[in-house]
């Protein structure tokens, strides 16, 4: 299916201590200046969420988060809640990202306990999935994908709105990216597993690529077919690589 309007997510992960808030601000003025067709999400730190959100202010950027606890409140020493993120002006909240499912021990289920107070809070859930370089040498990548999005979406999603981010593992932070057949290959398997479980809500969900996305191989990856955004580490913290991404949608 053809998603004209993308969506676009910069995820800064624990980056933007310094400049951060300049970067957002020559962001937003730029798309002030020139609007874009497309959706356009920040996710910095929780503890920037506020400060981003008033730099960025009348221009068409939304923020996000780039976690939540599960638990709407209680003795979570040093976590955020999806309430507590929405409330700082996050809209959005990345969800199961291969750097807490590998670092947090993060499994399926406890993204879609996530998922799910993310939805009850408002938030809309950018839910990722991907396979680790292991899995895809033995063939096992859209096995792989297709439990993980079966695990990792909470049922909850057939009402709300929410996004499903393909994010190869081994595709992040290395500049190596699958061809785009292969990202074809398994956006289809995601298409089809939200479709079964989803119906016309799982037939819509934007469903985004991750890792290694710049501004050379964006266009390319974001013209392939079932392709509905990106979610872009590295090179969203400098303005110009972010604009010029989000411009090659
Ligand atoms: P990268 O990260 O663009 O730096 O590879 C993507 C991600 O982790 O979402």
């Amino acid at each position: 299916m053809k998603q004209s309007v993308k969506l676009i997510v910069g995820n800064w992960k624990m980056n933007g201590a310094a400049g951060g808030l300049e970067q957002a601000r020559l962001l937003a003025e730029a798309l002030k200046d020139q609007p874009t067709a497309n959706q356009v999400v920040l996710c910095p730190p929780a503890t920037l969420l506020e400060r981003i959100g008033s730099a960025v202010a009348g221009s068409p950027i939304q923020i996000g988060a780039q976690d939540c606890r599960a638990e709407p409140s209680g003795a979570f020493t040093g976590c955020v809640s999806a309430e507590l993120a929405s409330e700082a002006g996050a809209a959005f909240v990345i969800l199961g990202h291969s750097e807490r499912r590998a670092g947090f021990s993060e499994s399926d289920e406890l993204v879609a306990a996530k998922a799910r107070a993310a939805l009850a809070a408002g938030l809309t859930p950018i839910i990722c999935v991907g396979e680790t370089l292991e899995q895809r040498d033995a063939g096992q990548a859209a096995d792989i994908v297709e439990r993980q999005v079966r695990a990792s979406v909470p049922d909850q999603a057939r009402t709300a709105a929410f996004a499903v981010s393909y994010e190869p593992v081994w595709a992040i932070g290395t500049g190596r990216t699958p061809t785009l057949d292969q990202i074809a290959e398994i956006h289809a398997v995601v298409r089809r597993v939200l479709a079964e479980r989803f119906g016309s809500a799982g037939e819509t969900a934007p469903i985004l690529y991750g890792g290694s996305v710049n501004p050379k191989n964006a266009a390319d990856i974001l013209h392939v077919e079932g392709v509905g955004g990106a979610l872009v580490g590295g090179a969203s913290l400098k303005a110009d690589d972010f604009l010029a991404i989000i411009r090659a949608a």
